[in-house]
């Protein structure tokens, strides 16, 4: 029989290293800080790490503009301090991946130096064009962060493209010594020792022959001539031939807009399949169209059929990955649950997704259940798309509206310092002076808090995220959803051969009635998780979250 592979027995937790902890005392998140946290982090029952990027950068995009892949960058502590992070996650029996960010570079990245002056071999390391004579762009391509996807470099006298920041030059992945580089990244971190990758918008990789214009995306133009591009899958299998598939690591893709069908043309799990896990976004735009900066209000059905497609169509083929939140996107509680419920119905959103079938990840702040960050000056913030955002769109609104729509949609919102403790900074920190901001509900919800009441969310997730791994059903349980028509309730069974469970959550502020559906006598189950001391059988009280097993 074939051995279920280590990572789909996991929990993972990310970190977004510059808001996590400061060990040294800069005002930065470091991996000082993260050694210190290690044992917290395995209280949680994650058994792995995802780290967004460590490496030297300028920070354009807070460390996604790299500038040297093969270093960690000195103010996380170096390559010295990593290692001991990496040995220590190891020797508590946790995997720790990395981040590769390989659809583009830094601007200061030496290759790209080297481009802009045509030393060769990095000529055609990056996409340049020569400015067309009547003074057009290249192509009518948009960029997701910053304008047009071109910008004039005056070095080499073209255009590159961008389809990020002006300082992340997209790399020419046609170029086979473009292709042979990033072999050599993945080989120096597995052979260091790191169990695999989540790779950064990697199915952007590949961009239509030709570049051509697009005529079809009325926004983000050009989106659908470089995602799924012509030679995505032959790229990424040659990734995985030449390297990966000589070390025993997990490869985990970001995918904007991919359905489950065309997930599984990568992840199909057989001798063509090319990634282990992707990081879809159709859980996270039950409440926006396409991107958070286009807000809708929260719909549970939209939710519930994203969670329900992708449990059933991956089922037998693919493997899921499971999150609510990650560093790109505002907190969760505040957009599917409610800030007036905190606790109820961070507890709930926990159990809507940990029972699912899959790998789940937990973002940083999450297990305390965060919330967005509301700065009261547009100035505070520093992410660059947000930046971009508030310059150029709804200009035409009040200076009020325009500062609620980046509380609602910035990356920021969720980029805030991890809440220790209720000290000067949130005990993120000794410097008086940290790099970003710290949400000032920090006084009510912090760790050293939630670690000393048994009824807080964090020790909700422990307790979730345990009983996940004690459930056989859990694991390779079929899925199946009940109430699909209720605007309310999300309610799903798991079931093998030996147990089943019965998962019901209310997104409702409201008391609601609950009929367990047919064949699920409650009566004669346990209830094995509950956000509240007490429960009616047929009635959830405002946001209540219930497990029930059947063995
Ligand atoms: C991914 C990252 C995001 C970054 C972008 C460009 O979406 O998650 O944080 O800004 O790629 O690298």
């Amino acid at each position: 029989m074939e051995q279920t592979k280590w990572f789909k027995n996991r929990v993972f937790y990310q970190i977004w290293p510059r808001s996590f902890k400061d060990g040294d005392g800069d005002g930065m998140g470091d991996l000082h800080g993260v050694y210190e946290k290690l044992d917290y982090i395995k209280s949680l029952g994650c058994d792995g790490i995802w780290f967004s990027p460590l490496y030297p950068s300028p920070g354009a995009d807070c460390g996604y503009d790299i500038a040297d892949y093969m270093d960690i960058a000195q103010e996380f502590g170096g390559m010295e301090a990593f290692k001991k992070v990496l040995d220590g996650a190891h020797q508590r029996d946790m995997k720790v991946i990395m981040d590769l960010v390989v659809n583009h570079t830094s601007d200061e990245h030496d290759w790209f130096q080297k481009s802009r002056q045509r030393i060769d071999p990095y000529t055609d390391y990056y996409i340049w064009r020569p400015a067309k004579p009547n003074g057009k762009l290249p192509n009518n391509w948009d960029s997701l962060f910053e304008g047009k996807a071109w910008t004039y470099d005056e070095v080499r006298g073209e255009y590159y493209m961008h389809l990020f920041a002006i300082k992340q030059p997209d790399l020419n992945m046609d170029n086979p010594l473009v292709r042979e580089e990033v072999k050599k990244i993945l080989k120096f971190w597995l052979d260091l020792g790191v169990d695999g990758f989540r790779e950064d918008v990697i199915t952007f990789i590949s961009k239509a022959e030709g570049l051509p214009n697009d005529y079809i995306m009325p926004a983000s133009k050009g989106l659908n001539l470089y995602n799924h591009g012509p030679h995505i899958h032959e790229y990424l299998t040659e990734f995985k031939r030449d390297v990966l598939d000589n070390y025993d690591c997990v490869t985990l893709a970001e995918a904007p807009m991919v359905d489950p069908k065309t997930a599984l043309t990568y992840i199909q799990e057989g001798p063509k399949q090319e990634i282990d896990m992707m990081i879809q976004f159709q859980t996270q735009c039950a409440d926006s169209f396409l991107s958070d900066y286009y807000p809708m209000p929260f719909s549970l059905k939209k939710l519930k059929k994203a969670f329900t497609n992708w449990q059933t169509k991956l089922d037998g083929k693919g493997w899921n990955m499971l999150y609510l939140e990650n560093h790109d996107h505002p907190r969760i509680i505040s957009r599917y649950g409610s800030e007036k419920f905190w606790k109820e119905s961070g507890k709930m959103l926990a159990v809507s997704y940990l029972f699912q079938k899959g790998t789940p990840f937990i973002y940083q702040g999450q297990e305390i259940g965060m919330l967005n960050w509301r700065p009261e000056s547009p100035d505070m913030y520093e992410d660059v798309q947000t930046i971009w955002e508030y310059k150029n769109h709804a200009t035409n609104k009040s200076d009020e509206k325009r500062l609620k729509r980046l509380w609602r949609s910035s990356r920021d919102s969720a980029r805030t310092l991890v809440q220790w403790d209720n000290s000067p900074n949130a005990g993120f920190t000794t410097s008086e002076t940290p790099w970003f901001h710290v949400n000032p509900n920090y006084v009510d919800i912090n760790v050293a808090q939630q670690e000393e009441d048994p009824d807080s969310i964090l020790n909700f997730y422990r307790k979730a995220v345990a009983l996940r791994k004690k459930l056989s059903c859990v694991f390779d349980g079929n899925y199946i959803e009940y109430n699909k028509n209720s605007n309310k309730l999300y309610c799903y069974s798991r079931r093998n051969g030996r147990q089943k469970i019965l998962v019901v959550c209310s997104f409702s502020d409201k008391p609601q009635r609950f009929t367990a559906p047919k064949d699920f006598h409650t009566d004669l189950a346990r209830l094995e998780l509950c956000n509240y001391p007490e429960s009616d059988p047929k009635k959830l009280k405002p946001y209540e979250a219930r497990v029930y097993l059947w063995r």
